[in-house]
């Protein structure tokens, strides 16, 4: 008998897109209904990459809050090749800051102002090695000459294992994994090196993006990838393993960037998302290993305490709205008009 109710810590979300502005007063109270924290990406236009623009931002999140939350929005930088080793010592010092993220120049939305060349950053790397501060990453190559699906496996030979070595002590985190190479590269390191899984890799694969013609609202970087590798993913997360923790990459576009000739990466599910994680985990019959995935091994990966307080959710079919106010626009969420099977009580 699967349960009817399933009661766990808070979870926290490790990755996720607010955006800026009216599309912020859009979408963070969804992820506030549900997470006690979220790591926030710096990706806006421009780019957070000092510790007073990520306290400015901070800020104006706090501000676009319902008033009835504790929500706490952890923040981050974007690592650019102007990033100075005093940055990294005024994030550690400062305590807003929780960790720098790493995009390769042009991997994916707003990565422009992104890394061209490792090499050009590490002084910075060493500094964050020394102060713990953890270093996410975007693990794609942007080589066009290898094939999109291959991108993080290749990133993962090209770069990561030699940052391995270079750096052994640094905390780092693999964002968003999409394949078998990832999950066997991060359960065989250290638990100072973590990885995050997004609820529509591990509900999703990539044929998803081409069910009966061309569906923009299923395409992501990484990109969705075969099945063998959403089962290796879903093997990960539901597996107990503290390397592994959640982050919903949630990331919403407007629905016309979305449904255009060249459509923006992203999917938006931080209105259901912890509903979306315990369908997954219901479908691998592991729904008892949620809680440590959702609320435990984050936490404990960052240095920060578990939440103290409960959320329960409910087996209570719903259907998730055709699509969502954001900023003058809508967004269509996952599973826009279909039904999630659990339900936030
Ligand atoms: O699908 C994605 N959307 N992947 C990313 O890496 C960035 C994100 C966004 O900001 O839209
Ligand atoms: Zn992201």
């Amino acid at each position: 008998m699967s349960p009817t109710h399933l009661e766990i810590a808070r979870p926290d979300d490790w990755h996720l897109h607010l955006r800026d502005g009216a599309a912020l007063g859009s979408v963070v109270a969804d992820t506030a209904r549900q997470f006690a924290r979220a790591i926030v990406m710096p990706n806006l236009k421009p780019p957070v990459t000092t510790v007073a623009q990520a306290e400015d931002y901070r800020r104006r999140i706090l501000a676009c809050l319902p008033a009835d939350t504790g929500f706490q929005p952890l923040m981050t930088l974007y690592l650019t090749e102007a990033t100075t080793p005093d940055e990294i010592a005024r994030a550690k010092a400062g305590g807003s800051v929780h960790a720098v993220k790493y995009y390769p120049a042009g991997a994916t939305t707003n990565s422009q102002a992104g890394v061209r060349d490792l090499a050009n950053v590490y002084p910075v790397l060493e500094a964050m090695e020394r102060h713990g501060l953890p270093l996410l990453m975007h693990g794609e190559v942007t080589d066009p000459a290898v094939d999109i699906f291959d991108r993080e496996h290749a990133f993962i030979e090209r770069h990561l294992v030699p940052l391995r070595e270079r750096y052994p002590g640094l905390r780092m985190v693999l964002e968003h994994i999409t394949t078998q190479a990832a999950v066997e590269f991060v359960r065989a390191a250290p638990a100072h090196v973590g990885a995050t899984i997004t609820a529509h890799h591990l509900l999703l694969n990539r044929n998803a993006i081409f069910e009966g013609g061309i569906r923009p609202h299923h395409y992501c970087l990484p990109v969705l990838k075969r099945e063998t590798h959403r089962l290796a993913l879903v093997q990960a997360a539901t597996g107990g393993d503290p390397h592994f923790f959640l982050g919903t990459d949630s990331a919403p576009h407007a629905r016309d960037a979305k449904e255009t000739a060249c459509g923006c990466a992203g999917i938006y599910t931080a209105h259901a998302a912890i509903e979306l994680y315990a369908e997954a985990f219901e479908q691998a019959g592991k729904l008892d290993r949620l809680e440590a995935f959702a609320s435990f091994h984050g936490a404990d990966f960052y240095g920060l305490p578990r939440n103290g307080d409960r959320i329960v959710l409910e087996r209570k079919p719903w259907t998730v709205p055709d699509a969502l106010p954001f900023a003058d626009g809508t967004c269509i969420p996952l599973r826009a008009g279909q039904t999630i099977a659990w339900a936030l009580a």
